[in-house]
């Protein structure tokens, strides 16, 4: 774990030591002209019972970056004696109503899949490992047909701001998929997305594998991200989460849905832009598999072929939702070199969130296909669906270095 921490302190920069303090945003979106927006849905309505376990405190919200605002908020991982009484009650009360199946945690080395003890089957009903490509009917893998979905895992990142500046170019509004701790290191970064009306979801506090853990630091990597998020936007929760490295099963999912209400977002293409920091993929790489993703033409992509045959299923149906990252200069700029062929192929571009509530009950005809897809790859690990946290070099999937935070 300490690698971690210390790989965040070499990154963090001057600016966000120096972060200038500006007042807090209360409810509400600026209502940019956008194309292609459906409303915003990635948070809770101010109903949902989930707000029960957010209450506004006695004070304000401090102002995002300020003093007060990150002071009561730890830079590593939770331990689940320091949670707030509320969650872990939320998670009792699901499991005395029989919400939370009994599964026992996985194992992993760095760099590896997680595995589970002998005689629990990841691709059995009961289990369900989206690490093994198994998809419960609530996650949201597939992106309507003709939408090409956008998101963007591990911010905020130094990198954002290039991200949203071509965004904005585009009139596109994005998901990203916000790790709790770079929260803390990028708050000027994060102030910019949430003023420009993108949508977020969880990836978690520290991006571990999340079938690793017990249920008490299941609660508490998702609690504490809900939490920084909702005091840096004036009370908003959101609806969605992506697991870290793709890695959840159907204890994860419940806790994630029965505590705090969150649904899962997969990806159904993986750009592996997480690797370029590393040499495991090229620019040309990526240029070539998202032509054949959103063209449907077949193509020898490398790594990514048995994945790219997918999109031979039928043209534009399933649509597309990419894994990508705004960890590098390059993974940004993959997808700004990859929105020509986007556009030309006639994809409509949305934000994954403001789907996912749509396509969360798939078409029949749809999973099929994809399913079909995955089989082929049912014979080995699949690392193809490993996504990495912030700093890539210490968190590539080769990296000894690398710990999960509990096993
Ligand atoms: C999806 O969210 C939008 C915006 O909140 C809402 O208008 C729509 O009714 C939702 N659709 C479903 C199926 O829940
Ligand atoms: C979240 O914000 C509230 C203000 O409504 C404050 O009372 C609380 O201490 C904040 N939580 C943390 C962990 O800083
Ligand atoms: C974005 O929307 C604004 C206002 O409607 C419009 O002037 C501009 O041309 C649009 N830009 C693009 C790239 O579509
Ligand atoms: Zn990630």
């Amino acid at each position: 774990m300490s690698f971690f921490i210390i790989a965040l302190l070499l990154v963090l920069p001057l600016s966000s030591v120096l972060a200038t303090v500006l007042p807090p945003r209360q409810h509400g979106f600026h209502h940019h002209n956008v194309q292609q927006r459906l409303p915003s849905a990635w948070y809770h309505e101010p109903d949902n019972p989930v707000h029960r376990l957010f209450r506004r405190g006695p004070a304000d919200y401090a102002p995002v970056g300020s003093p007060e605002w990150s002071s009561g908020f730890q830079r590593a991982v939770y331990d689940p004696s320091s949670m707030p009484k509320e969650w872990k009650d939320a998670l009792d009360d699901a499991l005395k109503a029989g919400k939370i199946p009994d599964i026992p945690p996985s194992n992993n080395t760095p760099g590896t899949n997680p595995v589970y003890p002998p005689g629990v089957n990841p691709n059995s009903d009961r289990v369900c490992s989206a690490t093994y490509q198994c998809r419960h009917e609530d996650d949201i893998w597939d992106a309507p047909p003709g939408v090409f979905g956008i998101g963007f895992d591990d911010g905020p990142q130094p990198f954002t701001p290039k991200l949203a500046k071509f965004l904005e170019s585009k009139n596109l509004t994005t998901t990203h998929f916000l790790i709790g701790t770079n929260i803390l290191y990028y708050p000027n970064e994060f102030r910019l997305l949430f003023d420009r009306g993108d949508d977020f979801a969880v990836h978690t506090w520290t991006h571990p594998y999340m079938t690793t853990l017990s249920n008490l630091r299941i609660v508490a990597e998702l609690g504490w991200t809900m939490l920084l998020i909702h005091n840096s936007t004036g009370g908003f929760l959101p609806k969605y989460w992506r697991p870290p490295y793709g890695d959840a099963d159907n204890r994860v999912r419940a806790i994630a849905k029965e505590v705090f209400g969150l649904t899962t977002i997969m990806w159904n293409q993986d750009a592996r832009d997480w690797s370029l920091v590393t040499g495991g993929t090229t620019t040309a790489i990526i240029h070539k598999s998202m032509q054949s993703w959103t063209s449907g033409e077949s193509c020898v992509c490398g790594l990514l072929k048995s994945q790219a045959e997918i999109k031979l299923a039928g043209p534009k149906s399933p649509g597309l939702i990419v894994l990508e990252h705004e960890t590098s200069e390059d993974a940004v700029n993959s997808f700004i070199d990859a929105y020509p062929m986007i556009v030309n192929n006639g994809w409509n571009i949305m934000s994954v969130t403001r789907f996912a509530n749509e396509s969360a009950y798939q078409d029949p005809a749809t999973a099929a296909a994809s399913s079909a897809g995955s089989l082929m790859d049912s014979s080995g690990p699949l690392t193809t669906t490993v996504d990495i946290t912030t700093q890539a070099s210490d968190d590539s999937i080769n990296d000894v270095t690398q710990q999960p935070a509990e096993v």
